[in-house]
């Protein structure tokens, strides 16, 4: 076997393996099916003794019509060496079958032909089609249950801080009066211990409220928010933090507002949870139309790969910037640790 050899070649039965392939090939001339081995025929549901002799044209899906003669003669004048596309056959039995082919100029009993190879790739495509589909529902949901979730906490803070919160208050104050009127010792320590107990459910009702939703990121914005939590983030882990901000981060609408700020307080609950950082940098700057958020730890690096089953954080962040039409990168620091980067259009 020595493929320098003459005979080599020639001794090679083409004729079996073009006959026996499972991608279709063909021969066109003159606009013309010259030959067509069984898998180009039956792709369309046809046997080659139908599809020779004929022209073309007849088994092109008329949407793509003039752009397949185009190639075609391109590659007959030599201005096309070989191409690669889809086309949209339709069969015999007049449904639209999709083929992925390859062909290019050949020269055949003397004259310019195309010879080319395809493979029929009508249910890749729709499965294609499909899990794009689905992927685009799944988007849309998860941006929905966003949604109505944050809707449904900004609802909460504002029902367990006004009517819960306004409850206790009342019974707080219903407490001292009766403190003020018991005379027996055992009574009057009772009390007080009610009354405490009273500011202390007060004081974590408006814990779980604010942590429902920050009042300040309604009431200060983005900005007061982001101070707020890092001064408390940065007290209760010992973590140095640093935070720059672009003035032009308070005219960001509502809802990047929202996203944004869910967006940071999951990365700092990743650097408290997994970085083993000393150091963070917050940074949110405008630049023209656009707006970025970067916060950047100097802890042990993140590793992709290794993302628990079941976790969700990075993933939400991402949902939440695709959301807002931007888009989130995570990964290495410059020089260790790790940096996450939020970008998206400020309008
Ligand atoms: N700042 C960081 N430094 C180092 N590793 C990190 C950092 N942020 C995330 N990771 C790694 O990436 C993984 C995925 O993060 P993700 O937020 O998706 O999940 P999680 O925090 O483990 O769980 P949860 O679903 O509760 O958020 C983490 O398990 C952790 O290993
Ligand atoms: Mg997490």
């Amino acid at each position: 076997m020595n493929p320098d050899d003459k005979t080599f070649y020639s001794d090679i039965p083409f004729q079996a393996i073009v006959e026996q392939s499972l991608a279709g090939i063909y021969i066109i001339q003159d606009e013309k099916f010259m030959y067509v081995n069984e898998t180009w025929a039956k792709m369309a549901g046809y046997t080659p003794d139908e599809i020779v002799g004929k022209n073309m044209r007849q088994f092109i899906h008329a949407d793509i019509l003039e752009e397949v003669m185009d190639r075609y003669y391109k590659r007959i004048h030599g201005e096309l060496k070989s191409v690669h596309f889809i086309t949209k056959a339709i069969s015999k039995s007049g449904a639209i079958v999709r083929i992925e082919v390859h062909g290019s100029y050949v020269e055949f009993q003397g004259k310019p032909a195309v010879a080319g190879i395809g493979i029929d790739v009508t249910e890749r495509l729709e499965r294609d089609e499909e899990l794009k589909r689905s992927k685009a529902q799944l988007q849309e949901l998860a941006a929905h249950i966003d949604k109505i979730r944050e809707e449904q906490r900004g609802k909460f803070a504002r029902e367990l801080h006004d009517v819960l919160g306004g409850m206790l208050t009342s019974m707080k104050m219903d407490v001292t009066r009766i403190m003020r009127r018991v005379n027996t010792p055992e009574l009057q320590e009772i009390t007080r211990g009610l009354r405490l107990l009273t500011q202390e459910t007060i004081d974590t009702v408006r814990k779980i409220s604010e942590e429902l939703r920050p009042s300040v990121l309604d009431h200060l914005g983005l900005q007061a928010a982001i101070e707020k939590d890092i001064a408390e983030f940065s007290k209760r882990y010992s973590i140095n933090c640093h935070v720059d901000q672009d003035e032009g981060i308070k005219d960001l609408s509502p809802r990047k507002i929202t996203a944004t700020y869910r967006i940071f307080q999951e990365a700092l609950t990743n650097i408290a949870r997994h970085a083993d950082a000393s150091v963070v940098t917050v940074s949110l700057s405008c630049e023209g139309e656009n707006f970025s958020m970067e916060i950047i730890d100097n802890g042990i690096g993140i590793d992709l790969r290794s993302s628990r089953i079941g976790s969700i954080g990075l993933l939400s962040m991402k949902e939440r910037a695709r959301a807002i039409g931007g888009t989130l990168e995570v990964g290495p620091g410059l020089v260790c640790g790790t940096r996450l980067c939020l970008m998206a259009a400020m309008n």
